[in-house]
């Protein structure tokens, strides 16, 4: 076997000096160093000798790999690219190209673009609010007045002492909305919204809403129940099931809740209703002269339906490989 390291030893070195470039440099590397290559064998059935042989054989075989390795190292950094005596280019031009990341739009960033395209379509404007909000547009202006229960129903962030808190939901807006605009009109107003509940596959401290205000002449329960059809089916296709329940928001009158068909199972997506009159007098509407009807949509949710996502904290994970699916 020292003989064969011996002889192992003469012509991997001839034939690394005759290399000429770095593709025998990689055939000589495969030949003795590669998973099956000679002097791999060897080191390989070291373990086989008695402890005598390994003894004398083991730091023989060793060293030649150091040196072999070394040799190969060496003579590569020789070799320039522009060496005219490579028979093949180094630069392989039928490689193909590297994928260049230009980054990601976040699926509510997405959704949100694609469902204001939707209302803006039918003629709504897009207006947005304050993330920061006061009592008074929060709760009392929509009727939800001090000491009334319903005002629980929003596990609000609030600020001890203060008048101010994060807002739970983007209602205020329609009240912040017709104080400085005369109907008829139409509006949406998508924004960030956020609650002090407890974390969970379908509960977040922070998520987005869209709201809708609708405020003319005349308008009904069946003009919403048109708008929300025509807006579910764009989204999600003509196939689409929904079904409106009565539910109850102390700004609404009825108030009603929208589900939808998704997997075989009723989904909640959105609470709306009829614009309750003591809404339309807190800003100086005449409830006779106006009808409207309102909504909010819970964008997360119909952003994990549209994109099959399983848990709603995804979406502020900020894990990548989450992101980097859409
Ligand atoms: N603001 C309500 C909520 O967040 C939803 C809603 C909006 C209900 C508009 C009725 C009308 O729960």
């Amino acid at each position: 076997m020292e003989k064969e390291i011996e002889e192992i030893k003469k012509t991997a070195l001839r034939q690394l000096e005759a290399a000429k470039n770095p593709g025998d440099l990689e055939q000589i590397r495969i030949k003795y160093l590669g998973r099956k290559g000679e002097l791999t064998q060897i080191l390989r059935n070291l373990k086989n000798l008695s402890i005598d042989e390994r003894r004398k054989l083991g730091p023989l075989a060793q060293k030649l790999k150091r040196e072999l390795e070394e040799k190969i190292k060496q003579k590569s950094q020789g070799f320039s690219v522009y060496n005219p005596s490579f028979k093949v280019s180094p630069i392989d031009v039928s490689k193909p190209g590297r994928k260049i990341s230009i980054g990601h739009l976040h699926p509510l960033t997405k959704i949100e673009e694609e469902v204001c395209q939707i209302f803006l379509s039918m003629n709504f404007s897009v207006v947005e609010g304050p993330e920061i909000e006061d009592e008074y547009h929060h709760f009392d202006a929509l009727n939800i007045p001090k000491d009334h229960p319903a005002r629980d129903a929003w596990n609000t962030f609030r600020i001890k002492n203060s008048k101010i808190l994060l807002r739970a939901h983007t209602s205020p807006m329609q009240i912040r909305y017709m104080e400085t605009h005369q109907p008829p009109f139409q509006i949406i107003v998508p924004g960030r919204v956020f609650r002090y509940e407890a974390t969970d596959a379908s509960h977040e401290t922070t998520f987005t809403q869209v709201e809708g205000l609708m405020v003319g002449e005349n308008i009904s329960l069946a003009n919403f129940k048109f708008i929300i059809e025509k807006f579910l089916k764009k989204l999600f296709g003509e196939k689409t099931e929904f079904e409106l329940r009565p539910s109850y928001y102390p700004f609404t009158e009825p108030g009603v809740d929208v589900y939808m068909k998704w997997r075989g199972r009723w989904l909640e997506v959105a609470g709306s209703g009829m614009v309750h009159p003591k809404v339309f007098e807190a800003v100086g509407y005449n409830p006779y002269e106006w009808q409207g009807f309102a909504f909010g949509f819970g964008l997360n949710r119909l952003a994990m339906i549209k994109y099959n996502i399983p848990d709603i904290r995804l979406f502020y994970s900020g894990d990548l490989r989450f992101i980097q699916q859409f």
